[in-house]
């Protein structure tokens, strides 16, 4: 018998009609990092609880590759976030996340996301989320997906809302060293407003241990 891949991640690969989503690779990471150092939101506002763009733009390039080779050694079945590079045409224009917790238990799964300014306002964010959506819904048996986003984050919000999430509240956090709002979103897979196209997702049969999906 065949030995068990020991990173069965790197088979994993969704396609959307423009866009190619895997699990994060190192040459991958530096065109991430360089979409990081070009911009991912104008200086007057703050997308993220932890403010890591709020850096010169060398560090923060530098912390794209910390934070993401951090997470990437940290996968566990009871526990993980799989970071998609989300490519466009070849290139890395952003990231995708989809993490769990005792995803065999729960079967629930959160997400969260950027793309390099130059690439927002084209509905990649949206036909991004809809991709991993589908392959948590789909491939892995979900049965709800939660978000959140600031309360001055339109962009981000309305994405939720046109894939189908309804509010759960909110949260109030600490950003920037003032109160600020954060609205809980919450999507059950029969609420999914499904988009157009079908996915297509190759090597996940060999994900799953590694995702602590179980069947039944
Ligand atoms: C959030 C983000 C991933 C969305 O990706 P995107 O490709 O820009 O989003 P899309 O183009 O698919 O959709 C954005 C929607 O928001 C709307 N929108 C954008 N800015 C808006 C504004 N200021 N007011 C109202 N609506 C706005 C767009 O019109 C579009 O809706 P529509 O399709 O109904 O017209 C991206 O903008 C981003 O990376 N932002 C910076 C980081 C960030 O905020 N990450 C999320 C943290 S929770």
């Amino acid at each position: 018998m065949e030995a068990p891949d020991p990173w069965p991640l790197r088979h994993l690969v969704l396609h959307s009609p423009r866009l190619e989503l895997r699990p994060d690779d190192d040459a991958g990471l530096l065109e991430l990092a360089e979409e990081a150092r070009r911009g991912v939101h104008p200086p007057e506002v703050m997308p993220f609880v932890a403010a890591w763009t709020d850096v010169d733009p060398d560090e923060r390039a530098r912390s794209v590759l910390r934070y993401h080779w951090e997470r990437r050694a940290t996968l566990r079945p009871e526990g993980w976030s799989v970071h998609f590079l989300v490519r466009r045409g070849g290139c890395v224009v952003g990231v995708q996340e989809l993490q769990a917790e005792e995803f065999g238990l729960t079967r629930e799964v959160g997400t969260g996301s950027w793309l390099g300014m130059r690439h927002q306002g084209d509905g990649i964010g949206t036909e991004m989320r809809a991709a991993v959506l589908m392959f948590a819904f789909d491939h892995l048996g979900a049965d709800l997906a939660r978000s959140g986003a600031f309360a001055d984050n339109p962009a981000s919000l309305r994405v939720s809302e046109k894939l189908g999430y309804r509010p759960d509240g909110t949260t109030t956090r600490a950003r920037r060293g003032r109160r600020a709002v954060e609205v809980r979103l919450l999507l059950e897979r029969a609420a999914f407003r499904r988009p157009d196209w079908a996915l297509q997702a190759d090597g996940v049969a060999g994900c799953l241990p590694a995702l602590g999906v179980t069947r039944g």
